[in-house]
Formats: C-alpha cells, sequence, structure tokens
C-alpha cells in the first residue's frame, strides 16, 4: 500500500484539516500530509499546520497578482512537496487550469450537503445547511467528489446521509454535519490509500 502525500486546500477553520492529520498520526489513514495551502493569511487552517509542524503556505491574489501566476504558484508548490492526491477541505476558491490539468481525477472536495442538491456558486458552509432547512429535507448528509474548475462540480465517489431534526437549527445542523465530514472523509482517503476507491490518476 502505497502512502498518500496530502496536500490540503483550507480557507478557514480547518477543522477537516485537523481531522486528516490527527487520523495520519494515529495510524488510521495511511497517508502523510505534506503541505497546508491557504487562500487566507489569518485563517486556523494555516495555524493548525504550524503547529503541527506541516509546511504551510498563504497563496491568494494577495501573494499574486495574476490568476495565472497564482495558479502557477499552487501548483509548484503541491509538486515540490510531491503531492500525489489533492484534498479541498473547506477551500473557498476555484483552482486553475494548471493545477486542474496537472492533478486531473486526483482532487477531491468536501461538500457538507448531498450534492447536486444544495451545491454550485455561492453554496457552501452554513448557506447549505440554511437551505437543506429551509427545504423541510428529513436528511442531509455529506458529499466527496472529484473536483474540477466548477464549483461542487464533478464525479461523485462516496456519499453519507445525515439526520435532519425537526428542531434544528443552522448550528446544531453544522455541527452534526461537520462530525460526520471529519470522519468521513478519513474514512473514504483510507478507502482510496487500501485501493478499494480506484482513482485513476493515482
Ligand atoms: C466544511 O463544512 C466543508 O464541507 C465546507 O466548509 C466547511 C469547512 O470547515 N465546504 C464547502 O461548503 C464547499 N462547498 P473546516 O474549515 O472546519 O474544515
Amino acid at each position: 500500500m502505497a502512502v498518500l502525500r496530502l496536500g490540503v486546500l483550507s480557507s478557514h477553520g480547518g477543522s477537516n484539516l485537523q481531522a486528516i492529520i490527527d487520523a495520519c498520526k494515529e495510524g488510521r489513514l495511511h497517508a502523510r500530509c505534506c503541505v497546508v495551502i491557504s487562500n487566507n493569511s489569518g485563517s486556523m487552517a494555516l495555524q493548525r499546520a504550524k503547529n503541527e509542524g506541516v509546511p504551510n503556505y498563504h497563496l491568494s491574489g494577495k501573494t499574486h497578482l495574476s490568476s495565472q501566476q497564482l495558479d502557477q504558484a499552487i501548483r509548484d508548490t503541491l509538486e515540490k512537496h510531491r503531492v500525489n492526491l489533492v484534498v479541498l477541505a473547506g477551500y473557498m476558491k476555484l483552482l486553475g487550469p494548471l493545477t486542474v490539468s496537472h492533478y486531473q481525477g486526483r482532487i477531491l472536495n468536501i461538500h457538507p450537503g448531498l450534492l447536486p442538491r444544495f451545491g454550485g456558486k455561492g453554496m457552501h458552509g452554513d448557506k447549505v445547511h440554511k437551505a437543506v432547512l429551509a427545504s423541510g429535507d428529513g436528511v442531509t448528509g455529506v458529499t466527496i467528489h472529484l473536483a474540477d474548475e466548477a464549483y461542487d462540480h464533478g464525479p461523485i465517489i462516496a456519499q453519507t446521509q445525515v439526520p435532519v431534526f425537526k428542531d434544528d437549527s443552522v448550528e446544531s445542523l453544522r455541527g452534526r454535519v461537520l462530525k460526520r465530514e471529519h470522519e468521513f472523509y478519513v474514512e473514504t482517503l483510507q478507502r482510496i490509500a487500501e485501493g478499494d476507491i480506484e482513482l485513476s490518476g493515482l
């Protein structure tokens, strides 16, 4: 079993990043978090990477003037750390064509809902939970899919359901879904590491 060399991109809290790092440390996930990239210099995600001694980079429109330069810097940084699987974990930006084509079929994204419902541009985090509550659906969930150059787009590789209760608020639903995300990202990555889920690019 080859060790997955993960490059994690995260914009804000980085709780999924932490779940992945913890699982690697505890041997529940046969992978190594090789680098963390954030578009947000003040993110908890970068702080978590620093705390764990994982190489980390702030790469954004502030550090690179053109989107092409930024795209190239992200791809070069992933390559420099010999990443073989890119993990988007609460990354609120789109990747550019250089990165997407280089890592074709090897970029995962997690979404806090059951795609294709409640996805697309502007549908992230609490907006998803609000829309689920407004819909009256009795079930929501977590989707892990291969990412491309569009928001929440690409083949779904794993999905799990999470119940919605009548008295749920955005906060209670967010908490239940996020807890499941942490387990499910790790479980799905481990299935990839074991070859149970095959990614053509790996
Ligand atoms: C997670 O709920 C993730 O699914 C969501 O952002 C949160 C990030 O939390 N991503 C999206 O909505 C993407 N469309 P984290 O930074 O604590 O891992």
